[in-house]
């Protein structure tokens, strides 16, 4: 078994994996969890494709994930099935000094089977675009008076950012709470990547959208606002957006509402105002699957989230009429990469000590994303 160190040259090519059956692939990918044990733990989001989901240990929203990371005990070996933002937070979670201290110094490597999933949405705010519009905001607000959220969904730099500046992180489900946070320690904030995340908390919690001017960071001056326009804001949105979640619209609500008289609307806060103030139901995809598994037999739902989850709360809810929100298909192409391929290509290696795909956060960058992470987990 190997250390943790990525080499260059894997033992295994990834190319003749992808020619295997997904017979082959769960075979193979069952045997090294049965050999890894409790060593290894393989997480998978909910947005992931069944048959990856199903070689998963534990499942799981960002926030669940996250605090699964930061709680695992026994494992050695963290494989994400998700995307690089998550592997990321696992890294730091579940390397933190007090976890380090328990293992005597041996970290437990995050390992993501595809490196190219990401997130688009995490992409939308690079940390020069985040500390140029920092230094732009405080030649017309005192920053003192601003605490940055940063969706976990973003680069452990900005997340770094916020803890460096009194800030802190959110998830789809606890946005509100950690903005209660924030505004009991400064009159505003600067949300950033997800405008419809904060735009659409901050709504419920009584701001207006006039209060809220939304921070283009490709504008020429202000993030694209008049000074005075920032200066009345209680809430700086970043103008960033998922782009699966952005495709859900009024009319999609509307149409379902016309043809199925009854029909319930579930939705991700991702999606635009539009469609989260028509709807009856918003929360992070752990709270869609629990309002889908405590609805009576017989409800009506069409839902507006990722296509996977969708069509798994369909499969495993048959007692329930389950409708996908949109006509056309959005799903999330970077969750996508990872596949049964994948994830037995990095195993195998892993087992044969030739670990491939690691994610490791710098120190300095860990330290600082940990503060504004650890304040999240302490938010009720
Ligand atoms: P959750 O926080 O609901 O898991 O959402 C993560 C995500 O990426 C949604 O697009
Ligand atoms: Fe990012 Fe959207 Fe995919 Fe979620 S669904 S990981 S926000 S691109």
């Amino acid at each position: 078994m190997s250390d943790s160190a990525v080499v260059d040259s894997p033992k295994f090519e990834l190319a003749p994996y992808k020619s295997l059956s997904n017979d082959e692939l769960v075979a193979r990918i069952d045997a090294v969890r049965g050999v890894l044990g409790s060593k290894l733990l393989i997480l998978g989001h909910h947005y992931q494709q069944d048959e990856v989901v199903a070689r998963a240990d534990l499942r799981g929203d960002s926030y669940q994930l996250s605090q699964l990371a930061a709680s695992s005990s026994d494992c050695r070996y963290i494989v994400f099935c998700g995307v690089h933002f998550m592997a990321e937070t696992a890294d730091i979670l579940a390397n933190r000094p007090e976890k380090l201290a328990e293992r005597q110094g041996v970290r437990v490597p995050v390992y993501l089977p595809d490196m190219a999933a990401g997130c688009s949405m995490a992409d939308m705010a690079e940390i020069d675009q985040v500390e140029a519009a920092w230094a732009d905001l405080g030649e017309v607000i005192d920053t003192e008076e601003i605490t940055p959220v940063t969706y976990i969904n973003s680069a452990a730099s900005l997340k770094a950012f916020c803890g460096r500046h009194g800030g802190i992180v959110c998830t789809s489900s606890n946005a509100a709470a950690v903005l209660d946070w924030a505004f009991a320690r400064t009159r505003r904030v600067l949300f950033f990547p997800d405008q419809h995340l904060g735009r659409n908390t901050a709504l419920k919690m009584g701001i207006t959208n006039a209060q809220m001017p939304v921070w283009d960071p490709l504008a020429d001056e202000f993030g694209g606002n008049s000074t005075e326009s920032l200066q009345a804001s209680r809430v700086v949105l970043w103008k960033g957006h998922c782009s699966v979640h952005q495709m859900f619209t009024a009319a999609h609500v509307h149409q379902f509402r016309e043809r199925t008289p009854g029909i319930k609307i579930l939705v991700h806060p991702e999606c635009p105002q539009e469609v989260n103030d028509l709807a009856d139901v918003s929360g992070s995809t752990g709270k869609i699957i629990q309002t889908v598994e405590a609805a009576p037999a017989g409800t009506k739902w069409a839902i507006g989230t990722e296509l996977h989850l969708v069509n798994r709360l369909k499969s495993e809810h048959p007692e329930q009429e389950i409708h996908f929100l949109s006509p056309v298909v959005c799903m999330c192409a970077t969750m996508y990469r990872i596949d049964l391929a994948h994830l037995c290509w990095t195993l195998e290696n892993l087992q044969a000590g030739t670990p491939v795909n690691r994610i490791e956060v710098d120190e300095e960058t860990a330290r600082w994303s940990l503060i504004a992470l650890q304040r999240m987990l302490e938010v009720k």
